[in-house]
């Protein structure tokens, strides 16, 4: 049979990579949870509508990027591409906005069909936090912060980029300035751009080919025609970070690439490969847009594979212990190995005579031995091997609560 082999862009996440993205989750989970952020486990399905109105028409994840199929009523449905839109359904569906405010993280696969490439993946998974009801800056600043700490603790190199991209007041007019003057460079943008200048024309601005960059150099920028309030809400953004002592730039050409953003978006960007690895932004209409009360909110998506991508610590495995049984032994072994089960210590059992079982242990990197034949059994006791030092101890079965392979 030919070998089959996974889609192209999803992968088998195992070994090292999976106990770094591990590592990475449980850290973020717990700055979540003991700033009274609540898990909620969202569906990965949902109808496509929903991303279609929430991420919007005009982007690349609704035009080009979604896993679509239609259920048996010819219902369009769609593997999530993110979470926010999925955490806004799910805070109407439940009436989550008759609580005062709402702090919600989620984890799990989301699916882009993007080109493959390192760090751009078919299957990804984020980690997210979103918060309802909250409209002061002090709280995009706390979002900051929670991903600054990560960061500090994971000793990544990054740079944190913030930027505002206005409101519905501010960002008409800036959109007009905008087009019209991409209308005046439009020779030198390349036919992507062309397509979305008009419609979508801050995309533009973030358009990575090298002649669209040159052209922008001069553009007007969002966050140089933000209304009073936009303004006031940037200045108390920043002044909290500054208090806070987080360091970040102001890249007035980040827009990022889902059309709910309002105010301020942030990105934390790796000095490594200088791909986003930590993003987000306000969201301050999109509750009312799919059909809430106007509900301000703001939040985060953590790319766990690009993260762990970009670590360098070791993975520290708890040490194996492996039984070995030899002879008639089945349920003494079984009973030994039981016992032997503890948090954090791996225990194994194979059923191996002594010779194959010692040279089975070194190759799967066992530290210790319990051995475990006939003699063993009759005398309740087991023989405990150490295979790094060579030392071996023989361990009564009653004594095996409080035995130390440490
Ligand atoms: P996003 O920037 O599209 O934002 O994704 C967030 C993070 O997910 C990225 O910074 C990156 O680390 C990771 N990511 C995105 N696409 C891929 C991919 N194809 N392969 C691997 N990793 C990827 C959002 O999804 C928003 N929902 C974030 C948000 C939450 N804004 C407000 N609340």
């Amino acid at each position: 049979m030919e070998s089959l082999q996974s889609p192209r862009g999803f992968h088998d996440i195992f070994g090292e990579k999976n106990e770094r993205i591990k590592k990475i989750s449980l850290a973020l989970r717990t700055k979540l949870i003991e700033r009274n952020f609540q898990e909620i486990i969202l569906p990965i399905v949902e109808y496509a509508e929903l991303f279609q109105r929430g991420v919007g028409q005009l982007t690349d994840i609704v035009q080009k990027e979604m896993f679509t199929f239609s259920d048996s009523k010819q219902r369009l449905l769609a593997l999530r591409p993110e979470g926010t839109a999925s955490a806004v359904r799910a805070y109407l569906q439940h009436k989550l906005y008759t609580k005062p405010w709402v702090k919600l993280f989620y984890e799990g696969p989301m699916f882009r069909h993007e080109r493959p490439q390192l760090g751009r993946y078919r299957q990804f998974h984020q980690l997210g936090a979103e918060v309802f009801g909250i409209s002061e800056p002090y709280i995009d600043a706390q979002l900051i912060e929670i991903l600054w700490l990560l960061a500090k603790e994971l000793n990544l190199e990054f740079r944190l980029e913030i930027n505002s991209v206005g409101c519905k007041v501010c960002r008409p007019d800036y959109k007009l300035a905008l087009i019209e003057y991409l209308h005046s460079v439009k020779d030198s943008l390349c036919q992507d751009c062309l397509k979305r200048m008009d419609k979508n024309p801050l995309r533009v601005l973030d358009c990575k080919v090298q002649t669209c960059q040159e052209a922008t150099k001069e553009a007007p920028f969002a966050i140089n025609y933000l209304c009073s309030d936009c303004k006031t809400h940037q200045d108390g953004l920043e002044s909290a970070l500054d208090s806070l002592g987080i360091d970040y730039v102001i890249n007035p050409r980040l827009v990022r690439g889902l059309d709910y953003y309002t105010r301020s978006v942030f990105e934390f960007v790796s000095l490594k490969s200088s791909l986003t690895l930590m993003a987000g932004g306000r969201y301050d209409y999109l509750v009312e847009e799919l059909g809430g009360p106007k509900t301000p909110a703001v939040g985060f998506a953590v790319g766990l594979e690009r993260l762990a991508e970009e670590l360098s610590f070791e993975v520290k495995e708890d040490e194996l212990i492996l039984v070995i049984a030899f002879g008639d032994v089945l349920d003494y072994a079984l009973k030994v190995y039981k016992h032997l089960c503890a948090p954090n210590r791996r225990v194994d059992l194979i059923f191996k005579p002594p010779k194959k079982g010692l040279e089975i242990a070194n190759k799967v990197g066992a530290r210790f031995v319990a051995l475990v034949g006939q003699e063993e059994k009759s005398g309740s006791f087991f023989t405990l091997k150490d295979l790094q030092t060579g030392f071996q101890e023989r361990i009564e079965l009653y004594s095996l609560k409080e035995t130390k392979t440490e």
